[in-house]
């Protein structure tokens, strides 16, 4: 990292972008260039979130800008450019476009910031962060993807409402890829380290794991145009701050297997320590029969994604 405060790139300036901008800058994570090619619109967002700076006490530069260059020497470039998923869309269709707008960007992105970390948040995230892993050559330390840990904080807060306790104490991860067929750990969710199978009956934590999976459809069906946006943000500043801060956080992380988990050359969320070096290590936790199975249904949904961007490039 250069001396001085971080730089963080946010390419993309739709609701997650703007959100993930405003986490960052209440954690005081670093200086923000906000990117987009809609013009005014950048610049907007930046302007408006930078005018919060007296009353929120931050006091950072925030840029918003329609040119690249702009985002020269960022230590982290964080992408959420992309088509948004509609009712009735899976993310899988939106496979195509974004994986062209999602690899320019991160090879251009890298031509002004080559040490930077990625991460990519635009959907169908797996598919897309393995496209980025291929299209830049970089290793898998230096690009990630965002899912599980959206993932998890969404059934972290289902799990705390339904037990009636702090979302605080609530430990939980979700594995695999970031579609409907992801794995929410059951053995291993947690408050405050009791189990959370001694406090809420099987079939009510089923209904969460099913809840979980369909999280971001919810909202999707809620919003009907659009997606959630608060929570990927709260995440991706979550990932960013761990690097940044080198907080060696254990988070699920959409990683580059190569053999974890029985999985070779797919991104898929595994938990990583999460620290100055990215994704320092993979942690190869044991699963039992039926989280394996339903990995495996989940690894095979990502590898259908990579099948179909293999033939598109
Ligand atoms: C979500 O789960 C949009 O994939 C995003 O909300």
């Amino acid at each position: 990292m250069a001396l001085g405060r971080p730089k963080i790139s946010i390419l993309g300036a739709g609701a997650t972008g703007t959100a993930t901008a405003h986490f960052a800058v209440e954690r005081e994570l670093g200086d923000l260039v906000i990117y987009d090619i809609v013009e005014g619109l950048p610049q907007a967002r930046a302007l408006d979130l930078w005018q919060a700076g007296p009353i929120r006490r931050f006091d950072l530069s925030i840029k918003g800008t329609n040119d690249l260059k702009d985002t020269k020497d960022s230590d982290i470039l964080i992408i959420t450019a992309g088509k948004p998923r509609q009712p009735g869309m899976s993310r899988a269709d939106l496979l195509s476009v974004n994986s062209q707008i999602v690899g320019d960007l991160a090879l251009k992105g890298l031509e002004y910031s080559p040490d930077a970390f990625i991460i990519v948040l635009t959907n169908p995230v797996d598919g897309l962060t393995w496209a980025v892993k291929k299209k830049t050559g970089l290793p898998r330390e230096r690009v990630m993807g965002q899912a599980g840990v959206l993932d998890s904080t969404r059934y972290r807060a289902f799990l705390a409402e339904a037990i009636g306790v702090s979302m605080r104490d609530v430990q939980a991860m979700v594995l695999g890829g970031h579609g409907d067929a992801m794995v929410p750990l059951v053995g291993y969710a947690n408050v405050a380290g009791i189990p959370i199978r001694q406090l809420l009956p099987e079939e009510k934590i089923q209904a969460i794991v099913e809840r979980t999976r369909k999280g971001g459809g919810e909202i999707v069906n809620l919003l009907k145009t659009g997606s959630a946006s608060e929570a990927p943000g709260a995440a991706l500043v979550e990932m960013a701050e761990a690097i940044l801060r080198d907080q060696k956080r254990v988070l699920p992380v959409t990683a580059y297997l190569e053999g974890e988990y029985g999985y070779r050359d797919i991104c898929l969320g595994v938990p990583v320590i999460l620290g100055r070096g990215g994704v320092e290590r993979i942690l190869e936790i044991p699963l039992d029969e039926e989280d394996r199975k339903a990995l495996q249904v989940s690894a095979e949904e990502v590898q259908g994604q990579i099948r179909e961007l293999a033939q598109l490039a």
